[in-house]
C-alpha cells in the first residue's frame, strides 16, 4: 500500500494520476483539512504536521508515503527521510518527496546528477515557479535547478492566498484575480520576457492550471506535477520492488481527512467525479 499526504485536496491532483497509472496498486490518501493551509505557517508547525499524517499512514499499512504537496516536501521531507525515519519503529520503509521529480522534468537532468551537463551547461532558459510563501522561501526550487542548470533564470512567485481560495471553493473570479496577480508579478520580474517553463509548485494549483494558461504567455510550457511524479512513480518502482510487492492489500483507494468528510468530498467531487467518498481519520 502506498501512502499519499497533503495538507488538503491538492494532493489530490496527484493522487488522481497515480490512481490511472497504477490500477493495481492500492494508495491510501490523507488530506489534514483540519490545519490546511500550510503554506503561511512556521517551518517547525509544518514538519510536525507532516510527520503526524506521514505516522498514520504508515500506521495503516503504507511502506512507502509520497508527500504530495511542495510545502511539506519543502520544509520536512529531509528531516523525516535523515532524522526521523530511520530511528522510527518504521525504519525500511520510505518517504518521498515531489521536488525532486520536479526539478529533473524542469532541468532534464537526473536528481543524482548535481552539477551541470551538457547541453544544460549552455541552458539560458527562464524558469518561473509559482508556490506558497514556504516553499518559495525554502528557496528550494531555485538552489535544486541553479545547481545543475546554472545559466538559467529560475523567477519565483508566492501565491500566498491561492491555495487557502482552492480550498474554500472561492469563485473563478477570485481565482482569477489571484492568479493573474501570480502571473503578473512574475512578467514584471523577467522584464516581459517569456518564461520558457513555469513549474505549479503546488499540488492545488492544477485546479487551477486553466487560470494560468490563461495568464501566461502562449509560449510557456506548464510543467504539470500530477503526471510527472506519476513518471517518477514508476521508475523508482522499477527500482525498489519491494515497495508494493510485500503488500497484503486489495488494489484501490481510501481517502482520510481530518476535516469535515462531507464538506471534503463535496470538493473533491467538483474536479475528480469518480473520488471515493472521505472517511474520517
Ligand atoms: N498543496 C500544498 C503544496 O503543494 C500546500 C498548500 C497549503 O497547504 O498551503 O504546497
Amino acid at each position: 500500500m502506498i501512502g499519499v499526504f497533503d495538507s488538503g485536496i491538492g494532493g489530490l491532483t496527484v493522487l488522481r494520476a497515480l490512481c490511472a497509472r497504477f490500477p493495481q496498486l492500492a494508495f491510501v490518501y490523507l488530506g489534514d483539512h483540519a490545519n490546511v493551509p500550510y503554506g503561511n505557517r512556521p517551518s517547525s508547525e509544518i514538519v510536525d504536521l507532516t510527520r503526524a499524517g506521514v505516522e498514520q499512514l504508515l500506521d495503516r499499512g503504507a511502506r512507502l508515503v509520497l508527500l504530495g504537496c511542495n510545502t511539506a516536501t519543502a520544509v520536512a521531507a529531509r528531516t523525516l527521510q535523515q532524522d526521523w525515519l530511520p530511528g522510527s519503529q518504521w525504519a525500511g520503509r520510505n518517504v518521498l518527496g515531489i521536488v525532486a521529480p520536479t526539478v529533473e522534468a524542469a532541468t532534464q537532468t537526473p536528481w543524482a546528477v548535481t552539477s551541470p551537463q551538457y547541453p544544460q551547461k549552455y541552458n539560458t532558459d527562464i524558469v518561473a515557479v509559482f508556490g506558497t510563501f514556504r516553499t518559495i522561501s525554502s528557496g528550494v526550487y531555485l538552489e535544486e535547478i541553479s545547481k545543475r542548470c546554472p545559466k538559467v533564470t529560475v523567477v519565483q512567485q508566492v501565491c500566498a492566498e491561492l491555495a487557502g481560495a482552492i480550498e474554500d471553493n472561492a469563485g473563478e473570479a477570485v481565482l482569477d484575480a489571484l492568479v493573474g496577480a501570480g502571473v503578473a508579478a512574475v512578467m514584471m520580474q523577467t522584464g516581459g520576457a517569456t518564461p520558457h517553463r513555469a513549474i505549479l509548485g503546488c499540488t492545488h494549483f492544477p485546479l487551477v492550471e486553466e487560470l494560468f494558461r490563461r495568464h501566461l504567455p502562449a509560449a510557456t510550457r506548464i510543467l504539470s506535477q500530477p503526471d510527472l511524479v506519476a513518471d517518477s512513480l514508476d521508475h523508482y518502482l522499477e527500482r525498489h520492488p519491494e515497495y508494493v510487492t510485500r503488500v497484503d492489500a486489495m488494489p484501490g483507494v481510501r481517502l482520510l481527512t481530518t476535516g469535515d468528510r462531507d464538506r471534503v468530498g463535496a470538493t473533491a467531487r467538483l474536479f475528480w467525479p469518480d473520488a471515493p467518498s472521505f472517511e474520517q481519520a
